[in-house]
C-alpha cells in the first residue's frame, strides 16, 4: 500500500511536518486520513472558509481536544461524537462531579452561535487591552528574573528555564492563584497539557490531577465568592453567580487556559528561537533592532506555527475544494499549512522578518480567533526583547532537535543552549 499522505500519529509529521503539508497542498487539499474518516484541509483559502463558516463547521469537535487533556492525550483521542460522550461519563463518575451538569457543560472553544458569544462575553472582560498592556511590567519582571537565574551558567535550556514557567506564572498571577500555590498549579498544568499534547501521563494521572486542580478551584471560587479580587476567578464567579456558567465550567474555564495559553505560547517562544538560530542573518537582524521584534514574532507564528491543527466537525454533507466530505466527519483545517501555502505568501517557506504576514492564521480567524493573542504577543514580545538585549549569539548543544508528540501542537521539547552575552 502506498504511504499516506498525512497520517497524523506518525513521529514523521511530529519532526517535519511541513513536507508533508506541501504534499497534501499540492496533491489532495481536501483529504480523507485513511482509517479515521478525518478529512485534513491543508490550503489557505480552504482552511479559511472553514473557520469563517460556524454553521457548516461546528466546534464540537473541538471537545475531543478537551477531552483528551483529561483522559490521557492525543492517542486516546475519541473517535467520533458518541466516543466523547462515552469518555464524559466516565470522567464525571471518576470525578465525581454532577454527570448532567458534566456532561452538559460548554467550554467557549468547543460551542457554536448562538451560545459561543454570550460565553465568550464573560471572558473577554479578562481580556481587554487596557488589561493586557498593564501586565507589561509585570511580564518583563517574570522575564528579568528567570533569565537572571538561567544565564547564570554558560549554557542553559530555553524551554524549561524560560519559555515554560513564563506563561505558566502570568496565568497563575492573572487567575489570582496565591504564590504559595504556584508549584502546585504548575505541577497541574504540565499533566493537564502533556495530556492535550499527547505525552507523558497515562489516565490514571490525569485523573488524579484534575481531582486535585478541582478541588483547589472549588475552594477558591468559594474565598472569592465571599471576597471578590481584580482577577479571572472573580470574574468567572461573577458570571457564575449571574447563572452564566455552571461551577463545572469555570472549572472547565480554567483547564482551557491552561491548555490554550501554556504550552502554545511556550512553542512560540521555543520555535521563534530555532528559526533565529537556524536563520543568523535574520537573527542579527532583529538584534540589531528590537523594533523589529513584533514584526519577528508574527513571521515566526507564520513560519512555524505552535498551534498546527484543530477541529471541526461537518454539519451537513460539504463541498470543499472539489471534494464532498460527508455529515458528521471531523474536519482537520490545518493553519500552520496555510500558513506555508505560496499563493497566500510568496515563497512561503522562506523565514523573513520583513515579509508581510498580514491575514496568517495561527491565532485563528473568526469568531474563535485567539481570546489570549494580544496577551501571548506580549508574551513573546518581552520574553524576545529581555533575551536579545542578553545574548549576542545562541548556538545549540544538541544536533538533533526533540519535537513534542503531538501533531496538534509543535514545539521543542527542550532546547539546550550555548550563549554569548552580550
Ligand atoms: C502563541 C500563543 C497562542 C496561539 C498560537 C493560540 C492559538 C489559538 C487558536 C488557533 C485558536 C482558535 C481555536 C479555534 O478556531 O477553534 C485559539 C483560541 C483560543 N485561545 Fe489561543 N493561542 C495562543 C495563546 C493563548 C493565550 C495566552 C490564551 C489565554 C490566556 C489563549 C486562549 C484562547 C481561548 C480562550 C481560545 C478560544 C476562543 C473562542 O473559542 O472564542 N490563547 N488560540
Amino acid at each position: 500500500m502506498n504511504e499516506p499522505l498525512y497520517d497524523p500519529l506518525s513521529p514523521d509529521v511530529s519532526r517535519d511536518p511541513y513536507p508533508h503539508y506541501e504534499a497534501l497542498r499540492r496533491e489532495a487539499p481536501v483529504y480523507r486520513i485513511p482509517g479515521s474518516g478525518f478529512y485534513a484541509v491543508s490550503r489557505y483559502e480552504d482552511v479559511a472558509q472553514v473557520l469563517k463558516d460556524p454553521d457548516q463547521f461546528s466546534s464540537n469537535a473541538m471537545r475531543m481536544m478537551m477531552m483528551s487533556s483529561m483522559t490521557g492525550g492525543i492517542q486516546n483521542m475519541p473517535k467520533d461524537i458518541e466516543e466523547i460522550r462515552e469518555q464524559r461519563q466516565q470522567v464525571a463518575e471518576q470525578l465525581s462531579f454532577d454527570p448532567a451538569m458534566f456532561l452538559s457543560a460548554q467550554s467557549v472553544i468547543s460551542s457554536d452561535p448562538p451560545k459561543h458569544g454570550p460565553m465568550r462575553g464573560i471572558v473577554n472582560r479578562g481580556f481587554t487591552p487596557k488589561k493586557i498592556s498593564a501586565l507589561e511590567p509585570r511580564v518583563r519582571e517574570i522575564a528579568r528574573t528567570l533569565l537572571d537565574e538561567a544565564l547564570a551558567g554558560d549554557s542553559f535550556d530555553l524551554v524549561n528555564d524560560y519559555s515554560i514557567p513564563l506563561p505558566v506564572q502570568v496565568i497563575a498571577e492573572l487567575l489570582g492563584v496565591e504564590p504559595e500555590r504556584h508549584g502546585d498549579f504548575k505541577r497541574w498544568s504540565d499533566t493537564v497539557v502533556s495530556g492535550a499534547s499527547g505525552s507523558a501521563a497515562g489516565p490514571a494521572e490525569m485523573i488524579a490531577t484534575f481531582g486535585e486542580f478541582t478541588e483547589y478551584f472549588n475552594e477558591i471560587m468559594e474565598r472569592r465568592r465571599v471576597e471578590p479580587a481584580d482577577d479571572l476567578i472573580s470574574t468567572l464567579v461573577r458570571a457564575e453567580e449571574g447563572d452564566t456558567l455552571t461551577p463545572v465550567e469555570v472549572v472547565m474555564f480554567a483547564v482551557l487556559l491552561l491548555v490554550a495559553g501554556n504550552e502554545t505560547t511556550t512553542n512560540l517562544i521555543g520555535n521563534g528561537t530555532m528559526a533565529l538560530i537556524e536563520h543568523p542573518d535574520q537573527f542579527q537582524k532583529v538584534r540589531g533592532d528590537p523594533n523589529l521584534i513584533p514584526a519577528f514574532v508574527e513571521e515566526a507564528l507564520r513560519y512555524d506555527s505552535p498551534v498546527q491543527v484543530l477541529f471541526r466537525q461537518a454539519t451537513s454533507d460539504v463541498e470543499l475544494a472539489g471534494t464532498t466530505i460527508p455529515k458528521g466527519s471531523v474536519v482537520l483545517p490545518i493553519f500552520a499549512s496555510a500558513n506555508r501555502d505560496d499563493a497566500q505568501f510568496p515563497e512561503a517557506d522562506r523565514f523573513d522578518v520583513s515579509r508581510n504576514t498580514a491575514g496568517h492564521l495561527a491565532f485563528g480567524f473568526g469568531i474563535h480567533f485567539c481570546l489570549g493573542a494580544s496577551l501571548a504577543r506580549l508574551e513573546a514580545r518581552v520574553a524576545f526583547e529581555e533575551l536579545l538585549g542578553r545574548v549576542a549569539r545562541l548556538e545549540r548543544m544538541e544536533q538533533e532537535v526533540d519535537y513534542i508528540d503531538s501533531f496538534l501542537l509543535r514545539g521543542p521539547k527542550r532546547l539546550p543552549l550555548r550563549f554569548e552575552p552580550a
